[in-house]
């Protein structure tokens, strides 16, 4: 039997190309050879504040996008995490078993809450809330960028916490599947930053809907140095080293041939190649996302994908409730 696989993106902006290298192009790789289950993490998402319009907005674009990128909902679940109350049930066990000093240490919430006036509880807690998704779903894999590493390790933690206190094997001990390139993409403005969807300076990423002559200038006005040769050196060209991953991950080159085609044309001929490949993966994604967004296919695909991810964690749920003695009949 296939082994399941489960993966989430928060609806809290449109996708970013880091979004699609670091995680979500696995999903689609992934999707033949395991049971997959892919969700659209709304109750993570409003542990910054949202605006409602705007978030149902996201949920809908995210979801098509999820099949615009190639996910076939007869390969794979698709669903929305509010759609299965179990996530947000097991989500509060969880909080009541894992440790506050665990949680306080989490690097994401010392980052978001130390940029924050006002910080909620969600914030803190949110790591209960992604360990309950992954283990609802008996997620052996989880395919994820490096900034989930953290997050992924407390919820392999929780799993052998859990199973060695109620018995052997009743939780699945997820591990990460993290890509070899691009792990964590650097913005395109500052390459000591992440790239995030939430980006005040929108000149910082490349979102998943940006127009193709958006791409080329942003690409284009990408920050480099001032060495002036392509070479892949994180310390001393760390904005080059960043486009050069980006690179690799999307044309499927070693960074070396990369290097190699580019050693000698400087920055200028680098970027618009990559740009016009950043395009050329992009646009096909739009237009079925164009065609879908007009469609009422979405729903249906999201009511099937809830119908079915209803099931599996509503019987891991019942089981975790059994050991807790919470189910008491
Ligand atoms: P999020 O937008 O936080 O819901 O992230 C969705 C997925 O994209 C997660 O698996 C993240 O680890 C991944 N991801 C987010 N930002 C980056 C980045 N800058 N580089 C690589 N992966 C990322
Ligand atoms: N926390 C993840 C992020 O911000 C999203 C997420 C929520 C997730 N639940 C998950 C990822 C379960 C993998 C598995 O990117």
């Amino acid at each position: 039997m296939k082994e399941n696989i489960f993966s989430g993106v928060q609806p809290s902006g449109i996708p970013t190309i880091a979004n699609y290298i670091g995680a979500m192009k696995a999903f689609v790789d992934l999707q033949d050879q395991y049971n997959a289950t892919y969700c659209i993490v709304n109750q993570h998402a409003i542990t910054v504040p949202q605006d409602p319009d705007t978030l149902r907005l996201r949920t809908k674009q995210l979801a098509a996008l999820y099949i615009a990128i190639g996910l076939d909902p007869k390969k794979s679940t698709i669903f929305v995490q509010s759609d299965v109350p179990a996530h947000a049930q097991a989500g509060w066990l969880i909080t009541c078993l894992m440790g506050l000093g665990e949680l306080e240490r989490m690097t994401q919430f010392k980052d978001k809450s130390a940029k924050k006036q006002a910080v909620n509880a969600g914030l803190l807690c949110y790591p209960a809330l992604m360990t309950g998704d992954i283990i609802l779903h008996r997620a052996k894999y989880v395919p994820v960028g490096d900034d989930q590493k953290q997050h992924l390790e407390l919820a392999r933690n929780f799993v052998d916490k859990f199973n060695s206190r109620f018995g052997d094997g009743l939780l699945i001990k997820p591990e990460g599947i993290f890509p070899t390139s691009g792990k964590r993409v650097m913005s395109l403005q500052n390459p000591s930053q992440k790239m995030s969807k939430s980006d005040s300076n929108h000149k910082a990423f490349v979102s998943m809907l940006d127009e193709p002559k958006v791409i080329i200038k942003k690409v284009k006005s990408a920050m480099t140095d001032s060495i002036g040769q392509v070479h892949y050196d994180k310390e001393n060209q760390p904005a080059i080293a960043n486009l050069l991953e980006i690179y690799a991950s999307l044309s499927g080159k070693a960074i070396d041939r990369i290097v190699e085609d580019y050693h000698d044309t400087g920055y200028g001929a680098f970027k618009t190649d990559l740009a016009d490949l950043i395009v050329s993966i992009i646009e096909p994604i739009q237009t079925r996302y164009n065609q879908l967004m007009e469609s009422d296919d979405l729903y249906d695909i999201l009511q099937d994908g809830a119908v079915k991810a209803n099931q599996v964690a509503n019987q891991t749920l019942a089981s975790m409730e059994k050991s807790l003695g919470i189910a008491y009949h």
